[in-house]
């Protein structure tokens, strides 16, 4: 089940998948409490939080039009390959698209989950670059 969730419940699986067992606290991000930003969850059969997500309003310079950002996207180690993170995103895109009535979602992607945005029709708009102390990136985008 997909539900909006209050930024400090993805902090757990932020510092787990995304930074590498960095303190929660320290797992926040700018925006994350923005009244124009939201978070989603995907709660398993169990009722566990199995992969978080986070959108908040951010312009980018190639695109246009108002636009959101992708960030935190995670799902648990032992629960990857179920479909998780791809409903979570659809879900994103839905609200994004039908309720905020925004046109583009873009975000900074690891190398790792290229094939994962890939998939889900996302393109490339930048050359590969370093985020230091995470690794290297492509900006990606979607006119949703
Ligand atoms: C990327 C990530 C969020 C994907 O989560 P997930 O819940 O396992 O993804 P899904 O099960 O929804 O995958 C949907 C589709 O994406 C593709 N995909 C996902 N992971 C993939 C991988 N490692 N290699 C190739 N394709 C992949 C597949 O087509 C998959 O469908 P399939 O399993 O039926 O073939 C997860 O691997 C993760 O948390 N990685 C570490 C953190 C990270 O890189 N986050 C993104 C930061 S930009």
């Amino acid at each position: 089940m997909i539900r909006f969730i209050p930024a400090e419940q993805t902090l757990a699986l932020r510092s787990l998948v995304l930074r590498n067992g960095l303190a929660e606290q320290e797992c926040l991000f700018d925006h994350d409490h923005l009244p124009s930003t939201f978070h989603l969850g995907y709660f398993d059969d169990t009722n566990t939080l199995r992969c978080v997500l986070t959108c908040m309003r951010e312009k980018h310079g190639k695109l246009a039009k108002e636009a959101y950002r992708l960030r935190g996207l995670a799902t648990h180690p032992e629960a990857r390959r179920k479909g998780y993170a791809k409903a979570l995103l659809n879900a994103a895109i839905a609200h994004l698209k039908l309720q905020l009535e925004v046109e583009y979602l873009w975000f900074n992607a690891r190398t790792v989950a290229f094939p994962f945005y890939e998939s889900l029709g996302f393109e490339f708009m930048s050359d590969e670059f370093d985020i230091p102390g995470i690794g290297p990136h492509r900006e990606m985008f979607k006119y949703l």
